[in-house]
């Protein structure tokens, strides 16, 4: 029987700190408006185009990874990342950051599902080691959303940040590890969170413009209301496959775009806001990193043990919602 067990977590976020304060000077905005509607303080911004490309804060966080797992890069046999940022339309990120790490023989590629990437990109990487005989598999979320935002629209700009998370994931026969993972996409609703411009949506350069900018657009209102449906469905359904109950779940470390959300599927769910791991307030919505990051934090900061069934929950552009259950087995001192 081949389990698919997390052996170590990392993450890398920029240097420069933006603050809610920054931010009214350049929208017509508040700190208070934007803690009380988010509960976001400041986030990072990838300013540094040569040493903060998505390339090189994805492998950083892997570097990290691997380290906590005591394993080299060249052990690593497949790279997934969760992005829509990726530093070009292609080759992928995953790609780009396999070179980082120098890794030379490596299946390398990205999964586009928003918010939930890091989600479906652990899906993938668990039935790689589960069907593929796949053995050391790197699944990173990684975003430089702040190069696709409108920094003249207040609905989206105060929002979001940059930043990079990544697990190990190893095959070994010891019991524990992923227990389940559920992936879930609405295409009918699309239109509610997008890139305004990508290569087809306009005529071929028959003028000759300039391209348009790759901007965020977001109905953020009404994507609230599904976010808080879709995470508390998804979570009683990894409960249902796994065969546990609330009362089973350590910790439950849910994409961190708005702490009105993460209140109201707690409230749903009837958990403890206690039992969910929380960091918004320092780095906004990462997106596809946001779930690794937390991740890191919390087991960098000794709140995840040994034995602890964690419960990982993801909404997002497309729209997509995902879950994984985790019984934890990463040991950090290896
Ligand atoms: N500062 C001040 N006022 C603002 C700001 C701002 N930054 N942004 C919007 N407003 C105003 C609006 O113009 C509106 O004014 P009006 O009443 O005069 O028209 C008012 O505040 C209320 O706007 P709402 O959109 O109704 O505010 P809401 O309480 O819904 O909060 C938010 C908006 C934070 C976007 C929320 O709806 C949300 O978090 N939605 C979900 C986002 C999400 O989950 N996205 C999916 C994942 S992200 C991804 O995949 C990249």
């Amino acid at each position: 029987m081949i389990n698919v067990h997390l052996t170590g977590t990392g993450c890398c976020l920029p240097e420069h700190v933006l603050t809610n304060h920054d931010l009214e000077s350049i929208v017509d905005t508040s700190d208070e408006w934007i803690r009380r509607r988010t509960g976001i303080c400041e986030r990072r911004i990838a300013r540094d185009i040569e040493n903060e490309t998505t390339a090189r804060l994805g492998a950083r966080a892997a570097l990290k990874a691997l380290a906590m797992a005591g394993v080299q890069p060249k052990e690593i046999d497949t790279i997934v990342v969760g992005t829509v940022t990726a530093d070009r339309q292609f080759p992928s990120a995953a790609c780009m950051i396999q070179k980082e790490l120098q890794i030379t023989d490596a299946a390398a590629y990205d999964v586009s599902a928003g918010c939930s990437g890091f989600i479906f990109a652990l899906e993938t990487a668990s039935n790689a080691i589960r069907v593929n005989g796949v053995r050391n598999v790197l699944v990173i979320g990684v975003e430089r959303l702040s190069s696709i935002l409108n920094w003249q629209d207040r609905n989206t700009c105060v929002l979001l940040g940059d930043g990079a998370g990544a697990i190990l994931l190893q095959a070994e026969s010891a019991p524990g590890g992923v227990l389940t993972t559920n992936i879930r996409s609405d295409g009918g609703r699309w239109d509610l969170l997008y890139a305004e411009y990508g290569p087809s949506s306009e005529p071929p350069i028959a003028n000759m413009a300039p391209a348009k900018p790759f901007f965020l657009k977001m109905e953020g209102n009404r994507l609230f209301k599904h976010a808080v449906n879709c995470l508390s469905k998804i979570a009683i359904m990894a409960l249902e496959k796994s065969g546990l109950t609330l009362d089973d779940i350590s910790i439950v470390i849910p994409h961190q775009a708005n702490m009105r959300i993460i209140r109201a599927v707690a409230d749903k769910l009837q958990i403890d806001m206690q039992r969910f791991y929380v960091n918004l307030e320092k780095y906004g919505n990462t997106s596809s990193a946001s779930i690794p990051i937390a991740l890191d934090e919390a087991n960098r900061n000794g709140l995840i043990q040994p034995g602890d069934n964690v419960l990982l929950i993801s909404f997002g552009a497309g729209l997509t919602w995902g879950s994984a259950l985790i019984k934890w087995t990463c040991q950090q001192d290896k």
